[in-house]
This record gives structure tokens, C-alpha cells and sequence, in this order.
């Protein structure tokens, strides 16, 4: 099969490893994927937002199977266009992907499906969105609409923080115009987060092997929130047999027939955020794809054939597919460039790659260029660092040799990925 991966982080890195794996792929190409992709496929320069113009790269090229990373084509219809041109193409359609692209649509969704989540009410207006912080009078969540890639929740501790978030939503339009005309003002949840991921045919979902992220930049979840910081997988213990129960019962099975109730079957990765507190698991958000950095603990993995498995579930045939995963745990640190989540310098050289591999690790790249022929950063999150070993002190031991071994000027990841939870408890 000629296989198109679209994306160009570290995600689509581990996803494209995954595939080239697969004795069904014979060619592989990513639009526009990044210099670690090159080695596995050929990178084509088109932009993942190109709808138009990733379709007709696979018209031309006779792409058999197109398997989509962000969640940006999918929520501008990527799949609907190559599915109308007679094109093989993973991942949800448009009107399913609203579960992402807008949170006011998401929490409504959830209210018609009865599905537990936080208590929420929805505002158009920032007088209302105001006073109703006023009445709460305490800690509260406020979410803008839209796509604000992670960045659009406020968890306030207090009404004036609430009320600095509505008017960077709503008034000054810190994210957008259409993400800002609305905000979902909601409880604050206690316990811990988990992210948790579905293979879905349209009607049935599986669900796969536990992964935790560790989201905000510093050790001990200090500091700001990013894009990931890093995962491990499994997670053993995180999840009482009631909670899973409850989980599967409650939230996948009626989001699986919620959707198809609606006549928007999903058919793609269903990435459920969790909170799993004192009376039960709720959802905090639904996303309409792979986690990043949760893909690539999940890849090294996962030993059933990925396309395989793929093609069940556009096949509706998830029924009578049976996920393998190693017995292994896997880690992944994300080395990230100075200065973020905030403003980063690009550019600068990056070294000790072949001595990272050496070690063990398995490096995936994120954000990094090619320069003159030379490995540059470009970006936030840089690389991810992944090992897998028999147990979770060994995998930790190699990928933070690696990241040891690994240098570009900035180079800032947490020391505590897997640790966290016991660290915590300390
Ligand atoms: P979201 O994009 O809705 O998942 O929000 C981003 C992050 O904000 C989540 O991963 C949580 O850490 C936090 N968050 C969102 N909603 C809530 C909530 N109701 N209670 C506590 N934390 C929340
Ligand atoms: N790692 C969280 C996300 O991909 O949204």
C-alpha cells in the first residue's frame, strides 16, 4: 500500500515508525513531515492545512491510505473531501470532529448524551459570563470556543482570575474572534487526569493500553501548561475496576452511540481527557486524535500491525480486531527549546542524535530543520525522547541518558516523567 501520513511532529514521526513497520506499506510519504520522517519516507512539501492541495498529491500519487495526525484537517473536513473523491482516509469526518473543534458544541453533546462531565453553563455575552462569576464567587474553569491549541482554558483560582480570563476571551479576543463570541464557564474537578484513547469504526471502539502526559513545563506539574511534556504507558494502578466500568458504560459507549445517533459516525482515535474523581470518571474534553506526546509511548508499544488495524476500522470490522500491546513500559521525554512554552529562538544546532540512538532510545523529531545540511531546532517542543524497557526505571534510565546525551543551547525536560505520582506522594 502507498501510505500518506499528515502532520510533522513528533506524533506523526511515531506514527509513520509504526506503519513503516507494517509489511502492508510499500511506500510511505508525509506531508509535510519533519527531518526525522525522511529517513523513513519521502517528505512532501505541503502544508497539513492544504486540503486542496494534499488531495491532489493523492490523486496523483494513487495514495491507498491517508492517516491524519492533527486535528486542524480533520476539523476543516479532510476526510470528507478525500471520501468524496473515492479516497481512503483515517479519521473523523467534519461534523464528528466538532467534538474538538468547538467546546460549547462538545459540552452540549455530552448534556444530550447524559454523559458525565463538570457542571457548566454556556455565555455569548461577557456582562452575563461577569456576573455569573460573580455569583460563583470562588474557583471556576473558563473555556473559550474554538481551537486555541490548548491554550484557550483558564483554570481560576478565584473570581478575579475568571474575570481576567472572560475579558481576554471575550472582549479583547486573545484567541480569535469566533473562539471568543462564546464561553463554557464550569466546576472545577479534583482528582487526576488522565487521557485515555479509543479505536472507533463508526460502532464499535476499543480501547487502548493507559498513558499518562505530564503537561505542564516543570517538574512536580509546576509552571505554566504546554503541549505535553512527556508520557509513559502503562499505567498501572491508575484506574480502579469500578472507574474503567464506569468509564466504558458511561462515556465511550454512549459517545459511540451518541455520534451515531446523530448520523456522524467516528471512525478515527477518540482521545477522551479524564478526571477521575470521587464519583467517578467525567470528561473534561474530547479530542479528535492522537495525543502528542501520547502517540509515541503508545507506538513503541503496540504490537499489533497499526495499518492492520486501521483498516478495521474503516472496514467496521473493529468487532473481531484484538489490540496486542507489549508487556513493556515505554517512556517519552520532550525536550523543549528555551523559553517555552513562551517565546523560543529557532536554529540552533542540535548534536548527540546518534549517540542518543546508540543508547537505546528511540528519537522522534518535533519541531527541527535542516540548516545547511546540519540538525537546527525549529520550534517549541524539539524532540521526544522514547525508550521502552522491561520495567519503568529502565526505560526512565535509557531516555534520560539520551536526553543527557542530546544538546542544543536552551535544552530544558522534566526529570520527572512516570515519577510524578509517587513524587507526589513522598
Ligand atoms: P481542556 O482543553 O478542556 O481539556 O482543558 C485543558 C486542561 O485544563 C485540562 O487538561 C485540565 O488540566 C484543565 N481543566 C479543564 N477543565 C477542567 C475542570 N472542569 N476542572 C479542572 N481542571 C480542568
Ligand atoms: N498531549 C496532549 C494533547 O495532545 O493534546
Amino acid at each position: 500500500m502507498r501510505i500518506l501520513v499528515i502532520g510533522g511532529g513528533g506524533r506523526e514521526h511515531a506514527l509513520a515508525w509504526k506503519i513503516k513497520q507494517s509489511p502492508k506499506c510499500t511506500e510511505l510519504f508525509l506531508a509535510p513531515g519533519n527531518p526525522g520522517t525522511a529517513t523513513l519516507g519521502r517528505n512532501v512539501p505541503i502544508k497539513a492545512t492544504d486540503i486542496e492541495g494534499l488531495l491532489a498529491f493523492a490523486l496523483a500519487e494513487k495514495i491507498d491510505l491517508t492517516v491524519v495526525g492533527p486535528e486542524l484537517p480533520l476539523v476543516a473536513g479532510i476526510v470528507d473531501a478525500f471520501q468524496a473523491k473515492g479516497l481512503r482516509c483515517f479519521g473523523p469526518s467534519k461534523n464528528a470532529s466538532k467534538l474538538e473543534g468547538s467546546k460549547v458544541e462538545m459540552k452540549e453533546f455530552l448534556r444530550r448524551h447524559n454523559i458525565p462531565t463538570a457542571q457548566f453553563k454556556l455565555f455569548n455575552k461577557a456582562e452575563e459570563a461577569h456576573a455569573h462569576i460573580d455569583e460563583i464567587d470562588g474557583p471556576c474553569v473558563v473555556k473559550c470556543d474554538g481551537l486555541a491549541a490548548g491554550k484557550g482554558v483558564t483554570v481560576a483560582k478565584n473570581a478575579a482570575e475568571a474575570h481576567d480570563a472572560v475579558v481576554r476571551m471575550m472582549e479583547k479576543f486573545e484567541f480569535g474572534r469566533e473562539a471568543g463570541s462564546h464561553v463554557v464557564i464550569e466546576e472545577v474537578l479534583k482528582g487526576e487526569e488522565i487521557s485515555v484513547f479509543a479505536l472507533c469504526d463508526g460502532r464499535n471502539a476499543v480501547l487502548l493500553d493507559y498513558v499518562q502526559d505530564h503537561k505542564q513545563i516543570r517538574d512536580g506539574d509546576e509552571g505554566p501548561m504546554t503541549g505535553g511534556m512527556g508520557t509513559f504507558s502503562p499505567v498501572p494502578g491508575l484506574m480502579k475496576l469500578r472507574d474503567e466500568d464506569e468509564l466504558v458504560r458511561r462515556i465511550v459507549y454512549p459517545t459511540i452511540a451518541g455520534l451515531m445517533k446523530e448520523r456522524r459516525p467516528y471512525v478515527g482515535i477518540l482521545f477522551i481527557g479524564l478526571m477521575l474523581t470521587d464519583t467517578g470518571p467525567k470528561v473534561l474534553e474530547y479530542n479528535v486524535r492522537f495525543g502528542d506526546p501520547e502517540c509515541q509511548s503508545l507506538m513503541l508499544r503496540l504490537k499489533t500491525d497499526l495499518v492492520t488495524v486501521i483498516e478495521a476500522c474503516l472496514n467496521g470490522t473493529l468487532d473481531k480486531t484484538e489490540l496486542e500491546w507489549l508487556p513493556d513500559t515505554a517512556v517519552c521525554v520532550t525536550m523543549a527549546s528555551g523559553g517555552y512554552p513562551g517565546e523560543v529562538v529557532n536554529g540552533l544546532p542540535i548534536a548527540g542524535l546518534d549517540r542518543a540512538t546508540h543508547l537505546g532510545a528511540v528519537v522522534f523529531h518535533a519541531g527541527t530543520a535542516e540548516k545547511d545540511g546540519k540538525l537546527v531546532t525549529a520550534g517549541g517542543r524539539v524532540l521526544s525522547v522514547c525508550a521502552r524497557a522491561g520495567n519503568l526505571d529502565a526505560a526512565r534510565t535509557v531516555a534520560y541518558a539520551a536526553c543527557d546525551a542530546i544538546h542544543f543551547d536552551g535544552k530544558q525536560y522534566r526529570s520527572d516523567i512516570g515519577k510524578r505520582r509517587e513524587a507526589r506522594k513522598a
